[in-house]
């Protein structure tokens, strides 16, 4: 993958519901390796405050308190995901929020095929620039996003990288 343009980073999870399904976890990373180079890879368990922290924005939503038990209850798999236009990229992937509509009008996204509901929707995406810097410093603190733009990004760009199967994220390419 070579890229004229400059690589956007986003913030991709997968949700408990689906890794709780190791098939359906790897056919979901294996999609994510087709599209994306993968920065960073974490698999982690929330307590209840983070998922509160992170979803904020949403206290007092009839859905609230579904959503942060869900997101607290079991594994996760969080990513930092590069390529062009990445945000967008990846939210066409998932496909609608709530999984009715994406089983009718988006069957081949990732939540027409695999959510559950509109809770147990299988991924999140971040909806903006924004968002996405947010989003990724809340999963990956030590991630320093401009360090990497500046130092990394064009070595990136122009495919010098290689995937390492055991931590199942890009690298540089080694130089001899
Ligand atoms: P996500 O992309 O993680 O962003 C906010 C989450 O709130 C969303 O996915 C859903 O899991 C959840 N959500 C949004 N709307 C509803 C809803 N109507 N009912 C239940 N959960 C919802």
């Amino acid at each position: 993958m070579r890229c004229a343009k400059a690589l956007q980073l986003t913030l991709a999870v997968i949700k408990p519901d689906a890794v709780a399904h190791p098939l359906i976890l790897e056919t979901l990373h294996q999609k994510i390796l087709e599209n994306f180079f993968i920065i960073r890879k974490n698999d982690l368990v929330w307590r209840r405050e983070d998922s509160e922290n992170f979803y904020a924005e949403h206290a007092g939503c009839y859905f609230y308190q579904r959503l942060v038990e869900f997101m607290s209850s079991g594994p996760m798999r969080a990513y930092i995901l590069a390529r062009e236009d990445a945000i967008t990229y990846w939210r066409g992937m998932m496909g609608p929020t709530k999984v009715f509509r994406a089983h009718f009008t988006s069957p081949n996204t990732l939540r027409g095929q695999y959510g559950l509901t509109d809770t147990r929707n299988t991924t999140h995406g971040s909806d903006s620039i924004e968002s996405a810097k947010k989003e990724i410093a809340f999963f990956f603190p030590e991630f320093a996003a401009d360090e990497w733009m500046e130092r990394e990004e064009p070595v990136f760009r122009l495919g010098l990288i290689e995937y390492n199967e055991q931590s199942k994220v890009h690298t540089l390419q080694e130089t001899r």
